[in-house]
């Protein structure tokens, strides 16, 4: 278990902040190195052409060490959906094949696979139910192109045996794309026996970094694909920048050649390098048994309320959602939010995702709360 790390963060001591999934919190040592890479854009001499190239990498560094891939693997991206948009670019589609995703996918998760299939004549199917695996895999046939997943549905929490889908997919040639956005950073994941064709990952989330970042891993088998972008970083040959108008005819290594334009964000991109440190310092693995183990405290605390939430079985360790009752005030979510607690709804789900800031004291708050208005 990792003790509460309440220090590290800029947090007051009375508000209950359990909404990880909405956003994580940069930790107090994460804004500085933003701050520290927006003064030096004040005073441009100090950002030397190295420094295009060097926080980049250690970021891929540090995505490969979280998935078990190499730096080569990792493209830096904007969103979630800019990701998904190089995956959809460089993953063949034909009339009559089949799209699979999950009922409610997140809609960057969506509306790309929607468009492609308009544009192709492809269909989309809808996986769904209390087991998604099962749905994922019962969904898969001869016919799938794509199969458009996640590790747990922002939702409600439910979880996807990853090794079931990628095992349907291979079993019938089909690609797998990942979004990781809710999982990323607090549950295990290897692309190792997965073998994904592209992961993607916005880091403002369960990777407790900057908004407008993103991480994306490519297998081998797309090194040679087409970016969404034609920009001059992405070129070899980039780093001497005396010679950018001997135009270069070749990216750059890898998965570096679906990196977003101004990749090298001398804000952003520190702060992405410091949240995934500590993350990987702390480890994913320890990251998940501490926040699976104090979630279930939540839910037995939740069911003498009557909150009932998804099965243990069913839902992944790190996300909490319970099922709201009839007679719950449809402003649950903002009265909460008067008593200092945050949370999240879905549906009729309340989605409770604490971390390794959430104190003994904050989960008093939250109960309490939930007393006086449900
Ligand atoms: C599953 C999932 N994917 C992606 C995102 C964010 O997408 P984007 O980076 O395209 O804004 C969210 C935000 O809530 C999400 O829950």
């Amino acid at each position: 278990m990792i003790p509460v790390q309440r220090h590290l963060f800029d947090i007051p001591e009375d508000v209950a902040y359990l909404n990880c999934a909405y956003m994580g919190p940069l930790m107090k040592s994460v804004a500085a190195a933003a701050e520290e890479g927006a003064r030096r854009k004040a005073q441009p001499w100090t950002i030397k052409p190295a420094d295009f190239f060097e926080t980049p990498e250690r970021v891929r560094g540090l995505v490969a060490q979280l998935m078990n891939a190499t730096a080569d693997h990792i493209a830096i991206v904007p969103s979630a959906s800019y990701g998904l948009a190089v995956a959809a670019k460089n993953l063949p589609v034909k009339a009559g094949e089949e799209i699979v995703l999950a009922a409610d996918q997140f809609p960057s998760n969506r509306h790309i696979w929607a468009k492609i299939a308009a544009e192709t004549g492809a269909r989309l199917v809808l996986a769904d139910g209390e087991d998604l695996t099962e749905a994922f895999v019962s969904c898969i046939n001869e016919r799938t192109s794509i199969v458009a997943a996640a590790a747990c549905r922002w939702t409600d929490g439910r979880k996807i045996d990853l090794l079931e889908v990628s095992k349907a997919c291979r079993q019938n040639n089909a690609a797998l794309v990942l979004d990781l956005t809710q999982s990323l950073g607090a549950q295990p994941f290897s692309v190792s026996g997965i073998d994904p064709d592209f992961v993607i990952a916005a880091t403002y989330k369960w990777l407790l970094g900057p908004y407008s970042c993103g991480v994306l891993y490519v297998a081998d088998r797309h090194f040679d694909g087409e970016p969404l972008e034609e920009g001059w970083m992405n070129r070899a040959g980039a780093e001497n920048f005396a010679n950018l108008v001997d135009y270069s005819d070749t990216y750059r290594a890898g998965a570096r050649r679906f990196d977003m334009g101004e990749v090298a964000n001398f804000a952003a991109l520190p702060a992405v390098a410091s949240a995934l440190a500590q993350i990987n310092d702390w480890s994913v693995d320890n990251l998940y048994s501490t926040l699976s183990q104090r979630n279930l405290y939540l839910v037995e605390r939740a069911k003498g309320l009557g909150l009932v939430p998804v099965s243990e079985i069913e839902r992944a360790g790190h996300f909490l959602t319970l099922g709201l009752q009839d007679s719950a005030p449809a402003d649950l979510v903002q009265r909460l939010a008067s008593d200092n607690v945050y949370v999240s709804q879905r549906g009729r789900s309340l989605r409770i995702t604490p971390h390794v800031w959430t104190t003994p004291s904050d989960e008093d708050r939250l109960f309490k709360a939930l007393e006086r208005h449900i």
